[in-house]
């Protein structure tokens, strides 16, 4: 059998050694504490749960869905942009379901890049821009995302040569895995470059709810021209606690949306019309049950913090997203720090290298750990004196 070559520029899985140690441990019944993935670990609201309970027992439920999925789910997200950003999306034109923001992103690249072409991607970043990217024929050019730039991508230092050929530029504010958020400043330059060079400006917004201190993101689509050269993919899994349940959108451009459905219709089925109506359900969830769900992240946030501080990391509390993106120790490298926590802890943390090279000398925390793991984690570290390689 020879498999494809696209499948041969998947990097190596950086997990795998991770993964085997925590295995073994387990294994050997240590109870190996996590916060590497983002997986909320609260429960999808009873309102939604029940809307699928019920909903499963309609018949039409049972048969395929539209790739463009029900219309009252697209009325519902138009409601949704409405209500939450202020803008008037057209259902049948501007919105499309995803099988979760990941399939979205994924079949993105399909819409835009032939076989050469650049997709223009932040490192560290979420990693299915670029893989997306690969599998489609393209090369990425990396935006190399950093503290001093308030890990925003510096679209001026973009070379003349890489704009003309790049097709896609990939943003992701509130941001995974830095936390950092973007302004409007930063949504207009991305704006005017997108149609500056014809490129189509893709914002990935799978954290704008999860927010902290009050903060409240903005839609890259509120910005002036945004409809004309952008998509925003949103999840329903970190707004809603539904990754279980695997349903975003797409909204935006026209044109996009359609050639989004194109290759979606090509290549999927859609999203089970009971999944729709726990989305629309969801959609319409109160806003005080969200502020709820991020006061719990937030104090765990100021918790995490608190704890790394008091270890002599300079971390800082974001604003959104469910991370804290923190500088390792001087003298070690991501993977170091990270294999000294697991070695000497049992506590498990992602490489900041594992979003890019430009993650090098960070480690991400996720704050989807539960109470009790997150109190023997916390203690844990508390306990642990990393030894010194500063030179
Ligand atoms: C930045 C970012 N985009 C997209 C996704 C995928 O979301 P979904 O569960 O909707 O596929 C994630 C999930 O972790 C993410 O961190």
């Amino acid at each position: 059998m020879r498999t494809s070559q696209r499948l041969k520029k998947v990097p190596p899985y950086l997990f795998v050694e991770i993964s085997r140690r925590i295995a073994e441990k387990r294994a050997r019944g240590i109870k190996v504490i996590s916060f590497g993935i983002g997986d909320p670990d609260l429960a999808t609201p009873e309102n939604i749960v029940e809307k699928l309970r019920a909903t499963s027992l309609d018949k039409p439920n049972h048969r395929y869905p539209e790739t463009d999925g029900l219309p009252v789910f697209r009325q519902a997200v138009a409601r949704w942009y409405q209500r939450r950003f202020g803008l008037s999306l057209d259902p049948d034109k501007e919105v499309l379901p995803l099988i979760g923001a990941k399939e979205g992103i994924g079949h993105a690249a399909l819409c835009f890049i032939d076989p050469g072409d650049i997709a223009l991607v932040p490192d560290p970043g979420y990693p299915v821009y670029s893989v997306g990217t690969w599998f489609a024929g393209g090369e990425c050019h990396w935006l190399p995302l950093t503290e001093e730039n308030g890990w925003l991508p510096d679209l001026d230092a973009i070379p003349a040569d890489v704009a003309r050929k790049a097709k896609v530029l990939w943003i992701n504010y509130p941001n995974n895995p830095t936390g950092a958020i973007a302004g409007p400043e930063f949504f207009k330059k991305a704006v005017a470059f997108g149609k500056k060079h014809d490129i189509a400006v893709l914002h990935d917004a799978c954290y704008t709810e999860v927010t902290y201190d009050g903060y409240r993101p903005q839609s890259f689509l509120q910005t002036p021209g945004a409809m004309d050269v952008g998509m925003e993919f949103h999840s329903l899994s970190k707004s809603y606690n539904m990754t279980g349940w695997r349903i975003g959108m797409a909204v935006g451009n026209a044109d996009m949306i359609r050639a989004l459905m194109t290759v979606k219709s090509n290549l999927d089925s859609g999203v089970p019309q009971a999944i729709q109506y726990m989305a629309i359900e969801a959609m319409a969830t109160p806003d005080k049950v969200i502020d709820a769900r991020n006061a719990v992240y937030q104090k765990r946030r100021d918790r995490v913090v608190k704890a790394l501080q008091n270890m002599g990391l300079d971390a800082e509390a974001p604003k959104a997203s469910l991370y804290i993106w923190t500088r390792v120790p001087e003298g070690y490298t991501s993977a170091e720090f990270t294999k000294l926590l697991l070695d000497e802890r049992d506590v498990v943390v992602t490489p900041g290298t594992g979003y890019g090279k430009h993650g090098e000398g960070y480690v991400r925390l996720s704050l989807t750990i539960s109470e009790e793991d997150l109190n023997i984690g916390l203690e844990r570290l508390a306990s642990l004196k990393v030894p010194s390689k500063a030179k």
